[in-house]
């Protein structure tokens, strides 16, 4: 194999998973589903799953990444299981998916910058996210987008990934607190707030079923978790570390810009007098835009706005491309700068159909996001759980400055709660999208 880059340093791979979690599923996602599955009950459910379901799995692919420094597919035969190797196939076709049209809404993004600075969507929220989300221009942005990752990828790990997270990640950060203090001034904050997060007890009590196949969808795709990423990442780290620690903190951090996505948006909502969950897949940029419109200074905090989530988009869509591209120079040995370039057209023929269609996107994201990403969930647990859970305990450990039983804790969180809650929400979500492709598409 050869020596293999490592993070320069501890805060860059921090960073860089950040970067990875931190995305459009935090701003444009997280809110639209919050919206469109009853706030705050929702928001209570999500978060119980991303600590309880997200973590546990989070923490067995950072394991395997460590222990075999290898590939999200090599991992596996590198630490004596190569029979599990599908997880890592069903990873690399998920992230290929998933980035198929999140380049495509990455597109969109690109051209709301462009929006808030020339005032196009001024007056006309609705018309101009028609007129941004399906088409040959959309395409058009999907390839400018596709091509900005390639670009970081291709420098490598330490040049590319690492700096260009150092960067960016603490401007998300900055650039949003300073908009979530510019909502708490507008006059629908109240309502807004009242509607994410004062959960209804009864509510909580009779929904939380209901609930819990979107949110698990949203705790992976927000995580970066089911997909490899953290595999990948997890192969460039040293063994002083403890991964508890680091996964906690990434996640801290990825629901802190999620939950703060959201207290800029739902004030938003009510200024605007928009009901929530009426918008669908475009309730972000179309309410957002709205209010651009008729507030005071609105292009300019627009721009920012916009300009912040390019870079959050970036920083994930490159996590998924080193997963693809890592996975193609270790098993042909070709020039990273050709897995690149082969595995960008690949995504760019792949996602065309989304930028035509909305209808496509929704489809796609069902499929990716609520079957194959919470299958490779499924398929991490069961694996981490029952199968490589002596050595992954031993693996877990290293580093670890936590009390004695933690890991063992960890393993049967692994064991029944996850890979029940998983076996569940999988099945629901399989019947839901079976729904979505027959009324949407046939
Ligand atoms: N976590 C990213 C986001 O929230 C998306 C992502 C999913 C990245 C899966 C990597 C793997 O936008």
């Amino acid at each position: 194999m050869g020596s293999r880059e490592t993070w320069a340093t501890r805060l860059g791979f921090i960073l860089a998973a950040i970067g990875s979690a931190v995305g459009l599923g935090n701003v444009w996602r997280f809110p639209f589903i919050t919206a469109e599955s009853g706030g705050a009950a929702f928001l209570v459910v999500y978060l119980l799953l991303v600590a309880f379901i997200g973590l546990p799995v989070m923490l067995v692919e950072f394991v395997i990444g460590r222990e075999s420094k290898q590939n999200v597919v090599d991992a596996f035969p590198a630490i004596g299981y190569g029979n599990w190797k599908a997880i890592g196939v069903i990873g690399s076709i998920t992230g290929f998916i998933i980035l198929s049209y999140y380049s495509v809404v990455g597109g969109w993004v690109i051209q709301y910058i462009f929006g808030s600075l020339t005032g196009a969507y001024t007056g006309s929220a609705e018309a101009y996210f028609g007129q941004v989300s399906s088409g040959l221009n959309t395409a058009g942005f999907d390839l400018l987008f596709i091509l900005l990752v390639a670009g970081v990828v291709g420098f490598g790990v330490r040049d590319g990934l690492e700096r260009a997270a150092k960067l960016l990640v603490p401007s998300v950060v900055g650039l949003m607190l300073f908009l979530a203090v510019y909502a708490a001034t507008l006059p629908g904050a109240a309502e807004g707030y009242a509607y994410y997060l004062s959960p209804n007890l009864a509510t909580l009590r009779s929904d939380a079923l209901a609930i819990l196949p979107a949110a698990a969808g949203q705790a992976f795709f927000t995580l970066s978790t089911g997909v490899g990423v953290m595999i990948t990442y997890g192969s460039y780290l040293d063994e002083d570390r403890s991964l508890l620690r680091d996964g906690f903190v990434i996640m801290l951090a990825d629901t802190c810009i999620a939950v703060l996505a959201g207290l800029i948006v739902f004030p938003v909502f009510f200024a605007q007098g928009i009901a929530p969950g009426d918008g669908g897949i475009g309730a972000t940029f179309v309410s957002l835009a709205g209010a651009f419109t008729t507030l005071p200074g609105g292009r300019l905090v627009g721009t920012v706005f916009f300009v912040i989530l390019l870079l959050a988009a970036l920083t994930s869509a490159f996590s998924i491309l080193e997963v693809i591209v890592s996975f193609i120079i270790d098993t042909t040995g070709i020039a990273r700068s050709y897995a690149t370039a082969g595995s960008v057209a690949g995504i760019f023929i792949v996602g065309l159909p989304t930028a035509f269609d909305l209808q496509y996107l929704t489809v796609y994201d069902a499929i990716a996001n609520n079957v194959l990403l919470l299958l490779g969930g499924l398929l991490l647990a069961l694996f981490g759980g029952w199968v490589y859970a002596t050595d992954a305990i031993t693996e877990f450990s290293k580093g670890l400055t936590s009390p004695q039983f933690i890991p063992k804790l960890w393993i049967w969180v692994l064991r029944v709660p996850v890979v029940v809650v998983l076996s569940y929400v999988l099945y629901q979500n399989i019947l839901d999208v079976i729904q979505t492709i027959q009324t949407s598409l046939l």
